[in-house]
């Protein structure tokens, strides 16, 4: 069979394999043998053109293992072998595994609650069956050497080898695979609607989808952070085979400038401008292949001028320092020029920081620098643009469909009735994709050359363009009294937001608003700024700046705490928030507050280790709010529509593997007693689902479950009428909620800032040579909808905490990132310790969303001062600096 002619299975068109001179090159797949004209990748082969989805694309580099595949008794990576090297081999992917072994790793990994975005999962799956078939009875170590090469940003891989331990067994005893439960209430650990798919790879994301006569668009991306550009030549790649066209920032019909909150992020550099970081695109070029973008992107000839960069806060705020965005830009339709290279400052000023501290009996005070942290989801940014009459429609992965349709159509010129976005499944996010990437890009060239248009990033394009987490500089002074109560903080805060505004200011007010912690004191005074650089932009990032303040301030209540005679938990006890009382940015903690908790809980573990001379304990504590807050517009939204019968769960909520459409699922049946059959979840679509807001702020189990529990309780009237779904077909049931929160500034003496917060306290255990033993995560989780993914979110979150604390970085040189993704330090498996959760469920059950707050966030902001405090423990010495040196991880640097 040549590849021209192989038939698609699952209906997708094919890339063609260009006929050549050479004999085919034959391969088996699958106990198939297929042909084709041409050498190329076996990755390329398997997804372009045999159409097979289970088989991966997280990096091209041989780096991430979702590519993973058998290849005669071999986990290998298909994105490292060319098919002629390939003539004799037996190539596996999922699609080629027996019917039972399908059925028995999809249950399991759904079982064991292994599958979160699930970009990397297929990978594992193949992982699994190929340790399976070699040794059925795997020990938890074996299973855990098994995955050892795959990362997974997402779970921390606990539950991935619970998974492929409980596939080894029912696969050796032969055991059925259970039914489903039908169920699916509140507070039961319900399998993930989207687990199977995923794991079994026919999940669609959006590089998995292709069209008839697609082209492909690829960026021509800056080669220096500042430049001058001076001329961008187009001849030679029109020039070159396939390449359909060339469009620079002339050919933008609309607004070129994007941003969620400031539009200073141009879509295209334009000639006589300068370039602000080295993910700015000066062209798009569209080709008939990938190959042939990729080949055309780089002939365009471009002219600069290179110019010094501004790489760190101070130099940006040197007197006579270039300023970034000299030519200004618009915010909130207002012209803005910012000055001194400031973004965003911030001040939080509640009593008398100053004189509590000048009356303290112990201060501690110290400066702490976080770095950039790259999100690494597994999936890097795809969309497609598609013509749609005389508007376009975009398949996207972001995280917010209704900010990529406003942005978009302004890019566009479009009125909005004219844009349609709809998500695929979304492969990991954590703030990293709330900023347009490739959506816009999509959009201009398929809607310019009148055909579909793919645009993907590499992974390094990925790595170079999408905003970071904020590297900081924290000054903190904090001080209590002889008794060890607190009586005052100072800290200020300087952050570096790069080229781009993203999400900068709003990150930096989140890290003073919480620079205070979860705990009974009202002086405080915190001053934050956020300046511009060359860098690559910084943004969102799960605990979207209380991640840095949190490892600024509880390092510095450790310290507090011993000065004062007292153990880290001592003091926690002592000073924490408890219902009725008012946080430091002056907050009345509700009934629902289970700080105290967090502590009670994680007592006994506390106290084993700190009396055990082979390990050292350290401890954190933090407070996060849930949902955006501060007197910003928050609505969650939920529809509920009868089609076929069955109720079509509809919320623009964005799936980004923290299980939100099972929380959604989970609600209406627990309102309505409808069982899972019953109930489709579909994805968000500005055409169908009603816009909930972008996924951010732990927001969307509060917000969009909310919605769905109101949108339940029509739909549950009705059917208490005795009418069926049959009867109600065609009706649609809206369910909206609406938060109003305080302003920041907010004259009252107690605003009420945000919906709700959680607290949590996290314990990290080493041992004596600084190895990671445990960690004893305890949560304030209002209500877990779903344990089992709730549970998930905390060993995820742990494992990027103590990824930030031991082992990530995000050099620069010149504001261009030196990292692959295979040297950012990201945590494999071995590295995880176990994790030991404790869920704290004290909020009202029949409140907002049967009382859940949302945990995505928090769970990673304690594992750095955790990991500070058990270090110091170890060895006396006291790290600032992330991540820290001389541990076991990683050696001091000369
Ligand atoms: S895509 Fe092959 S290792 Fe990442
Ligand atoms: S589930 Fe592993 S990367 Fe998301």
């Amino acid at each position: 069979m040549s590849a021209t002619s192989i038939p698609v299975s699952d209906g997708k068109a094919t890339t063609p394999a260009t006929p050549g001179p050479a004999a085919a090159l034959r391969v088996s797949i699958n106990g198939r043998d297929f042909e084709s004209d041409r050498d190329m990748l076996l990755i390329d082969f398997l997804r372009d053109v045999l159409g097979i989805t289970s088989v991966k694309n997280g990096c091209k580099e041989g780096a991430c293992g979702t590519c993973t595949l058998i290849i005669d008794g071999r986990t290998v990576r298909s994105c490292v072998l060319k098919l002629s090297k390939l003539a004799g081999k037996k190539i596996v992917t999922i699609e080629g595994f027996t019917e039972r072994e399908r059925e028995v790793l999809a249950y399991a990994f759904s079982a064991a609650g292994a599958v979160q975005c699930g970009f990397c999962i297929p990978g594992m799956v193949v992982c699994a069956k190929n340790l399976i078939d070699q040794n059925p009875d795997p020990t938890r170590e074996e299973a855990k050497l098994a995955i050892r090469n795959n990362y997974c940003r997402c779970t921390g891989y606990i539950k991935i080898i619970d998974a492929v331990l409980l596939a080894a067994k029912m696969l050796r005893e032969s055991l059925d695979v259970p039914e489903t439960s039908p169920s699916g209430k509140v507070g039961e650990r319900v399998f993930r609607v989207d687990a199977r798919p995923k794991a079994l790879g026919t999940a669609r994301y959006a590089d998995d989808f292709a069209f008839e006569g697609m082209l492909y668009g690829k960026n021509v991306f800056s080669r220096f952070a500042r430049a001058l550009v001076l001329s961008i030549d187009p001849g030679r790649a029109l020039a070159m085979p396939g390449v359909v066209a060339v469009y620079t920032a002339k050919d933008i019909p609309g607004k070129r400038y994007i941003g969620h909150l400031a539009q200073d992020w141009p879509g295209m550099i334009d000639v006589g401008e300068q370039t602000k970081c080295c993910g700015d695109t000066l062209a798009m070029v569209v080709a008939e292949t990938r190959d042939q973008a990729e080949a055309a992107a780089k002939a365009v000839e471009v002219q600069y001028e290179e110019l010094t960069p501004i790489c760190t806060c101070d130099e940006a705020a040197a007197p006579d320092a270039h300023q970034v965005h000299g030519e200004g830009f618009s915010q909130f339709g207002k012209w803005v020029v910012p000055s001194n290279n400031v973004l965003y400052r911030e001040f939080i000023k509640r009593g008398d920081a100053e004189g509590a501290l000048a009356r303290a009996s112990y201060v501690a005070e110290g400066t702490f620098f976080v770095p950039p942290v790259e999100h690494a989801f597994m999936e890097p940014e795809t969309a497609i643009g598609l013509p749609d009459g005389d508007g376009i429609r975009v398949i996207t992965g972001g995280q917010g469909i209704y900010d990529e349709y406003h942005e978009l159509a302004a890019y566009l010129g479009l009125p909005q009735d004219k844009v349609r976005i709809q998500s695929a499944a979304v492969g990991g996010g954590f703030g990293g994709k709330e900023d347009m990437s490739v959506q816009h890009q999509a959009a201009l060239c398929a809607y310019l050359c009148k055909r579909p248009v793919k645009v993907w990033f590499s992974r390094q394009e990925s790595i170079n363009y999408h905003p970071k987490r904020h590297a900081m500089e924290i000054h903190g002074r904090i001080g209590c009294d002889e008794n060890g109560i607190l009586l005052g903080l100072q800290a200020t805060i300087k952050s570096d937001t790069g080229a781009y505004a993203s999400l900068g200011g709003p990150v930096l007010q989140r890290a003073c608003t919480h620079a205070g912690g979860p705990y009974n004191y009202q002086n405080l005074d915190v001053e934050g700024t956020a300046y511009y650089t060359n860098n690559p932009p910084a943004g969102a990032f799960r605990g979207f700046g209380v991640t840095q303040s949190c490892m600024a301030v509880e390092s510095l209540i450790n310290q507090l705490a011993e000065k004062a005679g007292l153990s880290g938990w001592e003091f926690r006890y002592r000073n924490a928030i408890r219902p009725g009382q008012a946080l430091p940015n002056g907050q009345i903690a509700d009934s629902g507050t289970a700080m105290v908790e967090t502590l009670e809980a994680v007592k006994e573990a506390y106290e084993r280790y700190e009396a055990d001379p082979d390990f050292h304990v350290g401890i954190a504590s933090a407070m996060k709010n849930a949902g955006i807050g501060v007197g910003v517009p928050d609505i969650g939204r939920c529809n509920l529509a009868v089609i076929g019968g069955k109720v079509h769960i509809r919320s623009s909520a964005g799936a980004i593997g923290q299980g939100v459409q099972t929380v959604l699922l989970q609600i209406v049946g627990e309102v309505t007693g409808l069982t899972r059959d019953q109930v489709e979840v579909e994805h968000p679509d500005t055409r169908l689902t009603p816009d909930s807001g972008t996924t951010t702020a732990s927001r969307q189990t509060t917000f969009a479950g909310e919605a769905a529990r109101v949108s339940a309780l029509q739909l549950k009237a009705d059917l208490d009428r005795g009418l069926s779904l049959a009867e109600l077909e065609g009706t649609t049931y809206q369910g909206e909620f609406d938060f109003k929160s305080d302003p920041m500034g907010s004259p009252k003496p107690n605003p009420v800032s945000h919906i709700a917060y959680g607290f949590a306290t996290q314990l990290v255990v080493i041992d004596r040579d600084g190895k990671l033993v445990e960690v004893v995560a305890a949560h304030d989780i209002g209500r877990a909808i779903n344990p089992l993914s709730a549970e998930g979110q905390v060993d995820g979150g742990v494992a990027m905490g103590l990824g930030y604390a031991l082992t990530e970085d995000f050099p620069l040189k010149a504001g261009i990132p030196q990292a692959k993704l295979g040297t950012l330090g990201i945590p494999k498996a071995a590295f995880m310790p176990p994790v030991k959760t404790l869920f704290i469920e004290k909020n009202n059950p029949d409140g907002v969303a049967f009382g859940a707050k949302g945990i995505g966030e928090i769970v990673c902001c304690m594992a750095a001062p955790a990991c500070q405090n058990a270090y110091y423990k170890l060895d006396g010495v006291f790290r600032r600096k992330l991540p820290m040196e001389g541990t076991y991880y990683r050696k001091p640097k000369n």
